[in-house]
């Protein structure tokens, strides 16, 4: 950790890494674990029904994120993404599965340690104009982490703005800043600010949910900028969560798709994007600007979800790949599992050959016509 983490006296202490017999541990090479994480919401049927309804919104999700390094969580709206995100933080509990931050369950964590390990994450969120109150000033939102509503004087007020100015610097922004409200600021201005103040209790995790969908191009790219830069420096560790797959190819090491709650596809950056192996993912990369829309021409089912057998594939319902092969039985008699489909790869499709020889045909065809 450099000089620009440095603590401050309202910090409380870091989680103990200790085994229960009391020994100590080793730090986990991985920030971030989640296993098997289900996440089902209670609906009711109408506004008068009794009736209730679950919906599932995370389903089965694995992962892991090693420190400071990025992963990128992709897919369509209401794939379960910032439901993921929210697990996370803590702010929403799994019905099922686990989630591990620095080692520790966060389900049997209680008291200080909760305190403590639920401080070592924190939030960019997409939307800079609402994300920070406008009647504060921004010096005190960007404390409010470290004060947590307590009034602070003296020394510890004085090593407070300290941290404050420092915050500010780090982020590309003048440090007698700290008096102005937000409304004195422009998005991308707001969005220094958002990390700053996430940046303050020296997370280990920082969340970035659509961290940068809401700015101009040129704002967002100086946004990215800084967000690799401060990783470089701090060695955080980032989650980023968008629909944008250049801001995420941009930031992340690691690519998981999403699609109804599970992940679809998960692997390096570089393989996810150069060698997709789930129709989905490749419906995705095509959808950028500037690649090859001929995938999105394709022949698909138009089918519905919710009308499909129980053991169906859950992307069989639009899936152009199973149109492609003539609707091979095994797209609906079973779910694929996420197997292995290259080094730290993996994919859920029964044919993720047939997605790769689609999407280099593709390619080929488009560059011959181009
Ligand atoms: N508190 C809640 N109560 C009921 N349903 C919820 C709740 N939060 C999320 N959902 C539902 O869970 C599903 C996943 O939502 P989530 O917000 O995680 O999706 P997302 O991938 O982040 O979407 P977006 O890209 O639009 O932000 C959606 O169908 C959503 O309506
Ligand atoms: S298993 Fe079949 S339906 Fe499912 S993604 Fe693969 S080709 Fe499509
Ligand atoms: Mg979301």
């Amino acid at each position: 950790m450099t000089s620009s983490q440095s603590a401050v006296d309202s910090e409380p202490t870091r989680p103990a890494q200790v085994a229960d017999n009391g020994a100590p541990q080793p730090r986990p090479e991985e920030i971030l674990r989640l296993k098997d994480l289900t996440v089902r919401f209670e609906l009711r049927r109408g506004m008068l029904s009794r009736r209730k309804l679950d919906m599932t919104a995370v389903d089965g999700v694995s992962l892991s994120v090693p420190r400071g390094t990025t992963l990128g969580l992709v897919g369509a709206t209401g794939s379960g993404k910032s439901t993921v995100a929210h697990t996370v933080m803590g702010m929403v509990a799994p019905t099922g599965g686990t989630v591990e931050v620095a080692g520790h369950d966060l389900a049997r964590l209680k008291g200080r340690e909760r305190v403590a390990v639920r401080r070592l994450v924190q939030v960019v969120l997409q939307d800079p104009y609402s994300s920070l109150d406008p009647r504060m000033k921004v010096g005190d939102i960007i404390a409010e982490p470290l004060t947590l509503g307590r009034i602070v004087r003296g020394a510890e007020r004085r090593r407070i703005d300290e941290r404050v100015a420092e915050l500010l610097t780090l982020v590309g922004l003048r440090e007698n800043r700290a008096e102005r409200y937000p409304h004195q600021f422009s998005g991308g201005q707001r969005q220094r600010i958002a990390i700053a103040r996430a940046l303050a209790p020296s997370p280990e995790l920082i969340v970035l949910d659509e961290p940068t969908s809401a700015l101009d191009v040129s704002v967002r790219a100086q946004i990215l900028t800084l967000l690799k830069r401060l990783q470089d420096e701090l060695g955080v560790t980032y989650l980023v969560i968008s629909h944008d797959l250049v801001t995420v190819a941009y930031l992340a090491a690691q690519v998981a798709v999403m699609h109804l709650g599970r992940i679809v596809e998960i692997g390096p950056t570089n393989s996810l994007y150069r060698t997709p192996q789930h129709p989905y993912t490749l419906e995705l990369l095509a959808s950028m600007p500037g690649a090859s829309p001929k995938f999105l021409e394709q022949p698909r089912p138009a089918g519905d979800p919710d009308k499909m057998p129980a053991h169906a594939c859950r992307f069989a319902y639009r899936c152009s790949v199973r149109t492609r092969l003539g609707d091979p039985e095994q797209c609906v008699d079973s779910d694929p599992e996420l197997g292995a489909v290259g080094d730290r790869h993996n994919a859920a499709c029964h044919f993720n050959h047939e997605v790769l020889t689609l999407s280099s045909t593709l390619e080929h065809a488009e560059r011959s016509a181009g």
